[in-house]
Formats: structure tokens, sequence, C-alpha cells
């Protein structure tokens, strides 16, 4: 039959952008407006100043992402937006505008749960095989998920305290790196040996959360009672020896859950997967044990607008809709 087009938007934290997919796989666009920069300057997003770049940022963001695509609203079939979690103010400058559309058009508007979003980024990439377990990381979540079919998600397992990302950047605060520091960090381990010894949050032997808070704490300990003795500890090392314990409780939990849950597939998210020592040993152990990995490339592992189109097509081909009534939810859960 004739090609599906769906306009994606995604304002839930500081990146405007949005894309249009066809056959909710395939990218024709994907345009992110991103604010770091700006939120650099604070050492992290401020939530009004990120409301008000959205507002600024949210009609050419669309525009452009129709006219990369060599399509116009007459084109596309459905809106995907995230309305949750997020900040208010910003979800809902992304759900005013597909409203707007869906109202202006008459065509149906799809409400995305931003995780959702971050596992169907995997879609784009490799179709996907269920049972599966996807592990998603970013600066604000970190999640263990299991899905039997599209459109299912079950939390088997989430943080208690900060996310992966939230530990990368305030680890990376305290050895005076810039803000997201998560990249940082990741580069400087590689150039040093995990032989600073840390603790792992393994919590319960049959729990599936995560906690990282600990870690952090062990981090800046070690760092003040160097310094209290004047010795100096290597920041390569120390940036290793973070790295090895967040990976590797990130990384056995995941198999953990593949193994007990049978899955075919094992899916990585989020801004956190971009983390080479994650992947490496992600990789590494579903090889070991025969699953098979898929990673996302860093441009759609991070906020973007693609994911939420190919999470929105499986809404669309359910006619699962949403009613002008849609409202931004902070606190959306799965
Ligand atoms: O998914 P994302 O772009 O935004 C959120 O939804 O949070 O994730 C951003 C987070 C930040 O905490 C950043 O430091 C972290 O992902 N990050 C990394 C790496 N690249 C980005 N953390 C560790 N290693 C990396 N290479
Ligand atoms: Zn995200």
């Amino acid at each position: 039959g004739a090609p599906t087009y769906i306009l994606g938007i995604e304002t839930s934290c500081d990146e405007t952008s949005a894309s249009v997919i066809r056959d909710g796989r395939e990218v024709l666009s994907n345009v992110i407006a991103s604010q770091a920069d700006i939120h650099k300057r604070f050492g992290g997003v401020v939530p009004e100043v990120a409301s008000r770049r959205h507002v600024e940022n949210i009609t050419l963001t669309i525009e452009e992402a129709l006219t990369e695509a060599g399509k116009t609203l007459d084109d596309i079939q459905a809106i995907a937006v995230t309305y949750g979690p997020g900040l208010v103010g910003a979800l809902l400058v992304g759900v005013a505008a597909a409203k707007a559309i869906s109202m202006a058009r008459g065509i149906p508007l799809i409400g995305v749960h931003h995780i959702a979003g971050h596992i169907y980024a995997n879609r784009l990439v490799q179709e996907m095989e269920f049972p599966l377990i996807a592990l998603v990381v970013s600066g604000g979540h970190t999640e263990l998920v299991w899905m039997k079919e599209h459109g299912q998600f079950e939390i088997l397992g989430e943080t208690r305290d900060d996310a992966a990302g939230e530990a990368y950047d305030k680890v990376a605060r305290a050895l005076n790196m810039p803000y997201p520091g998560g990249p940082h960090i990741d580069r400087l381990a590689h150039e040093g040996e995990a032989n600073v010894p840390l603790p792992r949050s393994w919590l319960a032997p049959d729990s599936y959360d995560f906690s990282f808070s600990g870690l952090k704490s062990a981090v800046l300990n070690t760092l003040h009672n160097a310094a209290q003795r004047g010795e100096t500890i290597e920041p390569a090392n120390l940036a290793a020896s973070f790295q090895d314990s967040v990976t590797e409780v990130l990384v056995e939990k995941t198999i953990r859950a593949a193994r007990s849950h049978g899955a075919k597939q094992v899916l990585l998210a989020g801004g956190v997967a971009a983390n080479r020592g994650l992947r490496e040993r992600l990789q590494a152990r579903c090889e070991a044990e025969g699953i098979p990995l898929v990673i996302p490339p860093f441009s759609l592992c991070t906020d973007n607008a693609a994911m939420i189109a190919a999470a929105g097509f499986i809404k669309y081909e359910k006619g699962q809709f949403e009613g002008l009534d849609l409202n931004g939810v902070p606190s959306l859960s799965l």
C-alpha cells in the first residue's frame, strides 16, 4: 500500500527536535536544535531557559524536518509527540505544537513515552525480536526493560538514586570537567588503569535495580582523602576505575535479565550508550552468551524525534490516538 509518513516531535529536555520517518523504520529527516551550549554555562539544564528556547525553536525545527524530508504537512499521516516524562514547561511546547497541527490538518495525534522512544531508536537500525531486554541509560534514566511484544514494556529495575549519566556528570564536575562530563570521563578512562578500589552496588542478589550515589560519594571521598594526605590521584586511573564499576554493574544485570527472560535480543539506548567502555563490555558479554546486541548510532542515542516517531508508528498501527486534551505529564510511567 501507500507509505506512511509520521512527523515526530521531541521537547522533553534540552533538545528541540522534529523528524519525518517512513513506514516506522526509515528516517527521512531528524533535525535537532541543541541547547547544550546555553546550559553548559549553568552546569546543567535550567528548566525555564529550556522552555523559552523550545518556544523559539519549535516552528523552524518542524519546518526544517519537513523540508529535509522533501515533504509538506499534506503528506503526513500522523503526529507523534513526547508527552512525558520530562520538564513540564518543555514538554508542553512540543505537545501544544503537535495538537495545533493535528487539529489544523485533521490527522491523528499520538502520545509517546520518552523511554519508549529511546528503546525504539533501535528499530531504526534493526527489526526487534521478542522477547527482548533493553538497557536505557541517559542523564535522566537508568532502566532495565523487558518487552514481550511491540508497545508492551515491563520495568524490571531502575535506579534508586542517580541516573547513570548523572553519576558521570557529577564525577566529571569533581574532576573539573565541563558539563556534560560523560564523554570526557569516557575519554580519560581509556588513558588510565582501573586500579583505584571503588564499590560495586549490586543491591539484593536478585535485584535489577541500580544505585550510583554510593559510588559517586566513594569517588569524592577518594579525592578528598588523597588531598588531605598531600597525595595526588591520577585522574585517568580514577576515571577508569569509576567507569569499570558503572559498566560492570550495568552489563552484568543486563545479562542476568536477558538469560532469565530468554531474551532473543539485547538493546542499548540513551545518551550513555555512547560510552565506549559500556559498548565494548556489553558487546563482549553478549557475544559470550550468544545473544544478539543492537546499539543505535550516537545520533539516535541522544534525545531526538526520529525515535519518538518510530515508537509512535506502533501506536499508529494499533489506532491508539489521543484527543486534543493531551497534556504534558512530567512523571509519566511507562
Ligand atoms: O539521552 P541523553 O542525551 O539525555 C537525557 O535524556 O538525559 O543523555 C545525556 C547523558 C549525559 O549525562 C552525558 O554525560 C551522558 O549521557 N553521556 C555519556 C557519554 N556520552 C554522553 N556518558 C558516558 N560516556 C559517554 N561517552
Ligand atoms: Zn532522553
